[in-house]
């Protein structure tokens, strides 16, 4: 990729602020978890892969740079740190994943009677092999899906599950790279997604970047377009996916899948099995962020609601499984019923 959506350094956490692209590629670097936490809640990263890499992170600056005098102390700055990167994001499960999985390591050295600084890097390493992970992981899903793409034709996508959203290469557009990258024609459609602009400002970029064709809509012509046969495909990532293939994803996501049955038109979600919880029976369980009103009053900082009428600004939608063609995950593809081959995959995938 030509730009790294998130890196480890040893002054701080360097991302790519993703609340200024395209008009501006800048890279801070957050210097303590608590800039890390706040990053995460602003939106500088998101996307569900990449929250959890940047959580990650956040936990191993914590507890590399926590003051504690002793054991006890730094199990409590822990404790701090990990119920501070919690509460950034309630609907994307990698964040909590990857909270759990540091969590478990923490557990594991500290019960050995390690020093902060060695406990300190294996959490580094533990981040970075999350990083890395989730690149190959990408990988995985790209192979996976591309063969259900036509060899030429137009996909559309809804929101950013690319290498922005990702440690790089992308869930849904990883799709799309793998299935280019195998010398299928694709031109891609991105949903401009109000009101955060994902698509028009973050999936029209990266693609752009990578020489993809992308054209962007706003989201209310997605129907009209599949009206006249001018989508042959749907593709969008998962921020948190239930047991019976229920997926929480990008607020608007569920009318472009109602859309899609109605012209009988496939829609994929494509994810990493860190995005499935399966413990969740069904989407109804599933949290859904509100975010501050002010995403949909204003554009640009400009107020476009009138002074004194207040919005809903629900951060994401839950489609039902009955919606979805497959989930195409880094363990193989998962046709329906969800409920029985999502298990499938996660007792037999590879
Ligand atoms: O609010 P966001 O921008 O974090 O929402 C992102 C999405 O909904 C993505 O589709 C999802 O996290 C998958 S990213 C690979």
């Amino acid at each position: 990729m030509s730009f790294k959506t998130i890196e480890w350094t040893d002054e701080g956490v360097r991302m790519i602020d993703q609340r200024k692209l395209p008009a501006v590629e800048e890279y801070p670097v957050f210097k303590n978890y608590e800039e890390v936490a706040t990053a995460i809640r602003a939106m500088v990263i998101r996307g569900a892969p990449a929250i959890g890499v940047a959580a990650a992170m956040g936990i191993a600056l914590g507890v590399r740079d926590s003051k504690a005098k002793n054991l006890a102390e730094l199990q409590g700055d822990f404790k701090l740190i990990t119920d501070t990167l919690a509460s950034t994001r309630p609907t994307a499960v990698n964040l909590f994943w990857a909270i759990d999985r540091m969590k478990r390591l923490f557990r594991e050295i500290a019960t050995d009677g390690a020093e902060q600084r060695t406990i300190a890097e294996r959490l580094i390493k533990e981040a970075l092999a999350i990083q890395t992970e989730d690149i190959e992981s990408n990988k995985r899903i790209g192979k996976f899906g591309q063969s259900l793409l036509p060899d030429s034709g137009t996909i559309l996508t809804h929101c950013n599950a690319g290498a922005l959203a990702t440690a790089g290469y992308g869930t849904a557009l990883g799709v799309i790279r793998a299935a280019v990258e195998n010398g299928k024609r694709l031109r891609v459609l991105a949903d401009e997604t109000r009101p955060f602009l994902q698509g028009a400002r973050l999936t029209a970029w990266e693609l752009w970047k990578d020489s993809i064709d992308v054209r962007v809509i706003s989201d209310n012509m997605a129907g009209s377009f599949m009206r006249q046969g001018l989508i042959d495909a749907v593709i969008v990532g998962a921020d948190r996916i239930a047991a019976n293939g229920d997926v929480a994803n990008k607020i608007g996501t569920y009318p472009v899948a109602v859309l899609a049955k109605q012209h009988e038109i496939p829609f994929y979600v494509a994810a990493p099995f860190s995005t499935l919880d399966l413990k969740m029976p069904d989407g109804s369980h599933i949290p859904i962020e509100e975010r501050d009103p002010a995403e949909v009053t204003h554009i640009g900082g400009v107020r476009i609601v009138p002074d004194g009428v207040s919005v809903f600004n629900p951060a994401f939608d839950v489609t039902p499984h009955q919606f979805i063609t497959a989930i195409i995950t880094d363990r193989g593809v998962a046709q329906p019923p969800y409920a029985q081959s999502l298990m499938t995959l996660r007792n037999e995938g590879i």
